[in-house]
């Protein structure tokens, strides 16, 4: 386990996932029913931009920093933002919040968050981040096991972002093996699976398998910032959401080309489809 979230933290990869996520939230918090928010691969929870790993790799500044000084800023972002903007109460960016902490932001007082971290210095770090809160559980555990050591919960909605940091070969198998799991445990769970757009030969068979998975609707959004046809290199990344709450389709269609031109570096782009069409019902 040699990844640590530190040297990428706020990247675009972090603006697509934690954008993405926070529009689920804002979109889950029409309705009072509670939900439960399951991330399997938690982080820390909490990240320092301008001191140790994150200024050695200084991938934010194309990130959130580009976002953060952007002009003309959709509506949409407001709430991921606010999150952001709560950490840095003197608008210089200092803080950014990882998927935990943008979640304990943006869930409600009924809401409940589980948040699983392996490593055991960073599930430390996590579980000093989150100790305050009453609606918090922290696990040290494998990640791989969230979907069957949690689902399902006493909340009958269900949020769970799978977002492994793909060291080993056999992750994105394993991502969809989760992805089954949650949802044959809780079929209406809106699960998230992070993925970095590098090996498009690999991908193939990952959306091959993701169209098998059984997931009753699957939407794909895609975010790159170089071309898509260099394998070594992070081109972009994706997200799969399975059961997406209504709305957030439309909602990403008018963010995606936003971002992909504010975040481009050598040549930005995005796409959005369902790898699992929807069907005609339609729920949160
Ligand atoms: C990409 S980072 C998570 C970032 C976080 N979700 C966010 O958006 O802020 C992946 C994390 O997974 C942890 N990890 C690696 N293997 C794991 C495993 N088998 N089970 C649980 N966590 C693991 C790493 O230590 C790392 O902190």
């Amino acid at each position: 386990m040699n990844y640590r979230h530190a040297f990428h933290a706020g990247n675009h990869a972090d603006v697509l996932k934690h954008l993405v996520l926070s529009r689920i939230f804002a979109l889950l918090a029409r309705k009072e029913a509670p939900y439960a928010y399951l991330d399997s691969h938690a982080g820390v929870g909490l990240y320092d931009l301008l001191e140790g790993p994150a200024t050695r790799t200084g991938e934010w500044q194309q990130g959130i920093g580009r976002i953060w000084q952007a002009s003309g800023r959709p509506a949409l972002l407001e709430n991921y933002l606010a999150a952001v903007q709560s950490l840095n109460p003197n608008g210089k960016l200092r803080y950014y919040p990882g998927s935990p902490e943008l979640a304990r932001h943006l869930s409600r007082p009924q809401d409940r968050l589980h948040f699983n971290e392996k490593h055991p210095e960073d599930g430390q770090l996590l579980k000093d981040n989150m100790r305050r809160d009453y609606r918090v559980a922290v696990h040290l555990g494998e990640g791989w096991h969230v979907p069957r050591a949690l689902l399902p919960t006493p909340e009958k909605r269900v949020v769970l972002l799978i977002d492994p940091p793909f060291e080993q070969a056999d992750e994105l198998s394993r991502c969809v093996q989760s992805l089954k799991e949650a949802i044959s445990r809780v079929r209406q769970s809106i699960a998230v699976i992070w993925y970095p757009i590098k090996d498009e030969r690999q991908l193939k068979r990952f959306y091959q398998d993701l169209g098998k998975s059984g997931a009753p609707k699957l939407l794909r959004a895609e975010l790159w910032i170089h071309p898509t046809d260099d394998a070594e290199r992070l081109n972009g990344s994706g997200l799969v959401i399975a059961n997406p709450p209504w709305g957030l389709e439309e909602e990403l269609h008018s963010l995606l080309p936003w971002l992909a031109e504010q975040l481009a570096q050598s040549q930005g782009g995005w796409r959005l489809d369902w790898l699992i069409e929807e069907s005609s019902t339609r729920s949160t």
